[in-house]
């Protein structure tokens, strides 16, 4: 496989999305250190396990170089770790329209700039954000959360050109309804997540919410040698729910 020794570190991979990706990356012999605010299960796969905050430059700094000092240098970086805040531009705490651009848009700035240099070390690698069908849609009542998330995307092209002359490839998976706990936020909105479930025949023209396997398995390909003419993109694996809602640009 063309993963096969690729040294790669993923944050926010205890559970979810992250966590079915390193287990992935890990099945087809890529040597991942993993990086989380949570503990992660014991049988993840992960060489290294590392805590986290990506709310805190310094640790994401100091990450990246414990990372790279243990794998002898890094070919890929995947940020997993997001967050979700809901609300209209009335309803909304401002201080969640801060912490959404904190974590979802300038902590990924911070990793960029300390994995860049490795990454160009290695003789170019890939970058991976998770950004999210949102990227490229609106829709009522999610405004810190789309607004960020379009805004990474915005950020994964503007780095894709800016690197892609060191052979840096840099994309942002965007995934629509997942079932994880990370939409908890959201169900709330529709009265719980059994309500939700409800209606995600309507939202959904696939008829259900994704897994986290089959993320799993795009990020590994998005990661890999076979996606290396693919760069600046938005990976949209959302069920065809932006074929409904339509893109927003
Ligand atoms: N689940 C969905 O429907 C969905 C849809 C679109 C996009 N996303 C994106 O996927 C990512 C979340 O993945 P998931 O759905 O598998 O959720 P998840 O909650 O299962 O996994 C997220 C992981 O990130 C870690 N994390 C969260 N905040 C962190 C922080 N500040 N520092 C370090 N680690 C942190 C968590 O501990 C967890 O292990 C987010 O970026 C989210 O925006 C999710």
């Amino acid at each position: 496989m063309s993963l096969q020794g690729q040294r790669v570190l993923v944050i926010g991979g205890s559970s979810g999305m992250g966590e079915a990706g390193v287990r992935a990356l890990a099945a087809v012999g890529a040597r991942v250190v993993m990086a989380d605010r949570k503990e992660a299960p014991h049988d993840l796969g992960a060489e290294l396990v590392l805590t986290i905050d990506i709310a805190d430059d310094d640790q994401i700094g100091s990450v990246v170089a414990k990372a790279g000092e243990h794998l002898g240098g890094l070919d890929a970086v995947w940020n997993n770790a997001g967050i979700c805040h809901v609300g209209t531009v009335e309803s909304m705490e401002l201080q969640a329209f801060d912490l959404s651009f904190a974590l979802n848009v300038r902590a990924n700035a911070v990793l960029a700039r300390a994995a860049l240099p490795r990454l160009r070390e290695a003789g170019g690698g890939s970058l991976l954000f998770t950004a999210s069908a949102a990227s490229i849609m609106v829709a009522k009542g999610s405004l810190p959360y789309i607004v960020s998330k379009s805004a990474l995307l915005t950020m994964t092209r503007q780095l894709a050109l800016e690197y892609a002359g060191d052979n840096i490839r840099v994309n942002a998976l965007c995934p629509g309804w997942v079932d994880t706990p990370f939409n908890a936020p959201v169900w709330e909105m529709f009265g719980g997540r059994e309500s939700f479930l409800q209606k995600v025949p309507e939202l959904v023209p696939l008829h259900r919410m994704g897994t986290v396997g089959e993320f799993g398995a795009i990020v590994r390909f998005i990661l890999s040698e076979d996606a290396r003419f693919m760069t600046g993109q938005a990976v949209v694996v959302d069920g065809g729910e932006s074929l409904i809602k339509g893109p927003a640009r």
